[in-house]
């Protein structure tokens, strides 16, 4: 999949010219079946990452419409180190580090934001950065830009780490993982990389985005269940899915954070997050904190889906198998029969999304399904027949088995 442009034409580059480039690339893409477009949501929701169903919740719309109606700003249109700095980023940003366990948070406008930030404002060419493989574009782009030194490790593969640690290196070295994978649902081994880290005189950031709200006592993530909090430089996350409003942030300790609002790129020279983004932010994560049931039946749900699609044949997918959590991956292979499945899916009522690549790699085509808290045990039986019998219709049973 080259960009567009990659084979420069003769003649004008003009306007026309570029567009029609542009056209080409595109059709190209859908040549290959990876055309993309845009689709309203349809159907029940089995494919976003509102893990705890919280972006509909109709206590948290009062909250926020309250909260906005007591203040007069409803933006904060200047950077945070100018204008933009408001009390409401204050006490959000406390709230978020108490959640996470650390002394101190700073919110960006957005997840990929906060990945792009910290990781420009803290590597450079001097430095080696283990990267898993199937690690998120975020950090993937983070890393590019801050042109450090990266090996990437196969995916969750502990005794690679373990070797390329091993290996003499004048400068600093990091670790730097999701926790959750978004697209294998699966869990990094955070407790063993803090072990290898500190043997070894390295420092562990984690993508902790879909994982948040879902573990821990708190409910803040997987470093807090793997009780590695204070072992982590910094924890990055999302306000975009379990929290369901958007909005990012990065949390560390005060000097991590001092650094950042004197160094990130992306935190200094963008607008400050609206206060109704930071109020939305803050009032999830009270609803999140006060309804702790809410994770625990996300995790009963997900369970289930499992069970029913392990039960009925599909046992040994090798995704499905390492899958924890809410996302369900259901791996098909090829572009277009991977599509095709999900158009049945679809065709029953559930909005189920097909993950082509480049977002997988070649050949690795699924259905990437989604449990929420607020999904029935009628609603996933109901799931787990339509993606059986799209999966068996198209005799991919053999591919995922
Ligand atoms: C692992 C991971 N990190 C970061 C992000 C970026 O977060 P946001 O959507 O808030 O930009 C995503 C979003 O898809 C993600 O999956």
């Amino acid at each position: 999949m080259k960009g567009p442009g990659s084979e420069p034409r003769s003649g004008s580059r003009g306007l026309d010219a570029v567009l029609a480039d542009l056209s080409v690339h595109v059709d190209g893409l859908r040549g290959e079946g990876l055309g993309r477009r845009l689709e309203t949501p349809n159907g029940l929701d089995f494919s976003s990452n509102d893990y705890l169903a919280l972006s509909n919740h109709p206590g948290l719309r009062r909250r926020i419409m309250d909260r906005l109606a007591e203040e007069t700003a409803v933006g904060a249109p200047a950077s945070r180190l100018l204008r933009g700095h408001l009390k409401v980023h204050e006490g959000l940003e406390s709230r978020l580090a108490d959640f996470k366990g650390t002394e101190s948070a700073l919110v960006y406008p957005s997840g990929w934001q906060a990945n792009v930030g910290l990781l420009t404002a803290l590597l450079g060419p001097g430095d080696r950065v283990l990267s898993d493989q199937l690690n998120h574009a975020s950090l993937i782009d983070g890393l590019r830009l801050s042109r450090c030194r990266k090996v990437i490790f196969p995916h969750l593969d502990v005794e690679a780490v373990a070797t390329e640690l091993a290996r003499p290196w004048t400068g600093r070295t990091f670790l730097v993982t999701e926790s959750l994978f978004s697209m294998d649902g699966d869990l990094a081994p955070l407790e063993r990389y803090a072990d290898l880290c500190d043997a070894h005189g390295a420092a562990l950031i984690v993508d902790d985005a879909h994982a948040t709200g879902l573990w821990g006592e708190r409910g803040s993530g997987w470093v807090e269940a793997c009780d590695v909090v204070d072992r982590v430089l910094a924890i990055v996350s999302t306000g975009g899915k379990s929290l369901g409003v958007g909005g990012g942030f990065v949390a560390g300790s005060k000097t991590l954070i001092d650094y950042l609002v004197n160094v990130s790129r992306s935190f200094i020279f963008s607008t400050a997050v609206s206060p109704l983004t930071a109020y939305a932010l803050e009032s999830a994560l009270e609803v999140l904190q006060a309804e702790p049931e809410r994770r625990q039946r996300l995790h009963l749900n997900a369970d289930r889906l499992r069970r029913q699609l392990r039960d009925a044949g599909m046992g040994s997918c090798p995704l499905l198998g390492r899958s924890r959590g809410p996302i369900v991956p259901v791996r098909i292979g090829g572009n277009d029969e991977a599509m095709e499945a999900a158009r049945q899916v679809q065709a029953d009522g559930f909005d189920v999304r097909a993950i082509r690549p480049p977002t997988v790699a070649e050949g690795t085509a699924r259905l990437r399904i989604s449990v929420h808290a607020d999904h029935t045990d009628t609603q996933i039986d109901a799931l787990a027949r339509s993606v059986l019998a799209a999966v068996s219709e198209h005799r991919l049973m053999e591919v995922t088995v």
